[in-house]
């Protein structure tokens, strides 16, 4: 039993940018425009141009920039007031997973109010968001096709999923050209970031064959495109090959779940406000070689999609090469360890451990995964 909805138009290329106004005119996309980016895309020349695009096509826009890497609710809120005193109709976002993840909720709160814990904790009810257009510049997320945005309660450090399909963009344009300035440590870490949702998106008990067919192809084309693109980082082709896996993981996860190493990860987030990718990357090779043991087959597939092993492999030592091969593909893209992050305190584990518990997430996994689990896997990761 399962079922899958997509309402996304999904617009992919070299030079796509340039159909934006013509799409959002079709789109019925309304004239005045909240543009929600931030600073460093801004920096990196990214904005400006659309800016130009869209006022020279009559479009009336304001921008706002004030998006934190780990995305926290007041700026979600000041966001939704930037909008309204703007009288926009429409949500533009040009950026990675945190500009995104604030124009999805920005997109909600303009329209009906309240704050991002009162849709969480249902005590209000999804009934209409603005439209919203997204623009990857990272090759990470796939936030651009899905329904969730994450979000940090800036009181309590606990990352909030917002999780509707109204919140499903209106319109994914990707351009491959846009991702081709980010730095190496950004490139990197959501680069994982996307094998991760496929990978999680795949193995979850939330999965259907249609999220696992997307995760299949996501991963084939990630696990040899991250390493390229590392060594080159103006390999246009690779770049794009990114990209495209990233969106395809999108549709995976976007339609299951994410598990345990997004929890670990939320968790990390939300306490020392860690990059969502590289705390992703972190706990990757850990959680996998937790969650093989009586899950032999399915990881089995993983090891022949990813091309650790053939056919012919048996189950436990095609699961097997795959630990041993992410974990050696993970260390070659320059990942640290848990111990080598900032403000990373083991007397912080028990908070940890209870974050990634509390996270809705975490029945979704594969191994069922206790309290104790996690603060092994912590344990692990931090040796
Ligand atoms: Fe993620």
């Amino acid at each position: 039993m399962f079922s899958y909805q997509m309402g996304t138009r999904i617009e992919f290329g070299i030079g796509r940018i340039g159909l934006l106004t013509a799409i959002l005119r079709e789109a019925g996309f309304g004239r005045r425009i909240l543009l929600v980016t931030d600073p460093g895309v801004e920096q990196a020349g990214l904005v400006a141009p659309v800016i130009e695009a869209l006022q020279t096509s009559g479009y009336e826009v304001a921008v706002f920039n004030q998006v934190a890497p780990n995305p926290r609710d007041i700026d979600c809120e000041a966001g939704a007031e930037a909008f309204r005193n703007f009288a926009a109709d429409s949500v533009i976002a040009i950026g990675g997973g945190s500009a995104m993840d604030t124009a999805k909720s920005i997109a909600l709160l303009s329209q009906t109010g309240g704050k991002v814990a009162e849709y969480v904790d249902g005590l209000k009810v999804y009934e209409r968001v603005a439209p919203l257009a997204c623009i990857p510049t990272t090759a990470g997320t796939g936030s651009e096709v899905t329904r969730s945005a994450v979000i940090t309660e800036s009181a309590t450090h606990r990352k909030m999923t917002l999780k509707h399909a109204l919140l499903r963009p209106v319109l994914a344009l990707l351009d491959p050209a846009l991702t081709l300035s980010v730095p190496p440590s950004v490139t990197s870490a959501t680069g994982v970031d996307a094998l991760v949702h496929a990978i999680e998106g795949y193995t979850c008990k939330r999965s259907s064959p249609i999220t696992q067919a997307f995760g299949a192809a996501a991963m084939k084309v990630i696990v040899p495109a991250l390493p390229q693109v590392m060594e080159n980082p103006g390999d246009v082709q690779a770049r794009s090959d990114m990209l495209q896996g990233s969106l395809l993981a999108g549709l995976c996860f976007g339609a299951s779940d994410v598990a345990a190493v997004h929890c670990l990860a939320e968790a990390l987030g939300g306490l020392y406000d860690t990059p969502h990718g590289l705390a992703n990357a972190v706990f990757l090779p850990h959680v996998l070689r937790f969650n093989v043991t009586g899950h032999e087959e399915i990881h089995a597939e993983l090891s022949r999609i990813m091309g650790f092993a053939t056919a012919d492999t048996k189950a436990a030592e095609a699961a097997d090469n795959l630990v041993r091969s992410i974990t050696k593909w993970v260390k070659s893209l320059g990942i640290p360890n848990l111990r080598e992050l900032p403000k990373v305190r083991t007397e912080d584990f028990d908070e940890l451990v209870e974050l990634a518990y509390a996270n809705g997430s975490t029945p979704s996994n594969v191994r069922e995964v206790s309290r104790e689990d996690y603060r092994e896997i912590l344990m692990q990761a931090y040796a």
